[in-house]
């Protein structure tokens, strides 16, 4: 009996859990709008890049791969050094990822919340080329 009900009582905190820190909805236009204001002069109004910015058409979701690869979604100054608050900042990688990456994410891509970008971009990236670099030959490494 008393290990059902401590059973039952980790599952309910669980819950609990998710529930607190489960992602918000997208607000798509508000996504849009943030993206088209902060972001497109430098990744393009299709996310295709140029000019020493990536491309992230087809491709941003593979970094979620590995999860050095999701902090650095959230690390790279153009996401951390932005304007936008910690909950903005979340609902818009949550809407780019698939918008710009189709398909490249894994099916069991989580979406970001407010807390975990909030800590994350405290920790803005240095030296990203070379970071960058590190991870995709890591990423690479993962097919089969
Ligand atoms: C001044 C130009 C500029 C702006 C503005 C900018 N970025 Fe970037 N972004 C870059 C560059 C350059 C990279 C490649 C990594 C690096 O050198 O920082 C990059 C990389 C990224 C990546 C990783 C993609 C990859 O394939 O490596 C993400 C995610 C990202 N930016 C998100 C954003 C978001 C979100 C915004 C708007 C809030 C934004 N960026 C605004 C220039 C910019």
């Amino acid at each position: 009996m008393r290990f059902i009900v401590t059973r039952l009582v980790v599952l309910l905190l669980g819950m609990a859990t998710t529930l607190v820190y489960a992602a918000e909805p997208i607000n798509e236009r508000r996504a849009l709008f943030n993206y088209q204001i902060l972001c497109q002069g430098c990744h393009v109004g299709d996310g295709r890049g140029g000019k020493g910015v990536p491309n992230m058409k087809g491709l941003v979701g593979q970094f979620l791969k590995i999860s050095k690869g999701r902090e650095y979604l959230v690390r790279v100054p153009g996401s951390a050094n932005s304007a936008l608050n910690s909950r903005e900042l979340a609902e818009l990688l949550n809407w780019m990822i698939p918008f710009f990456g189709k398909d490249s994410a894994p099916k069991e891509f989580k979406p970001y919340t407010e807390q975990e970008v909030q800590i994350l971009r405290e920790n803005p990236l240095m030296e990203v080329v070379e970071y960058r670099a590190k991870l995709m030959k890591e990423i690479l490494l993962l097919e089969p």
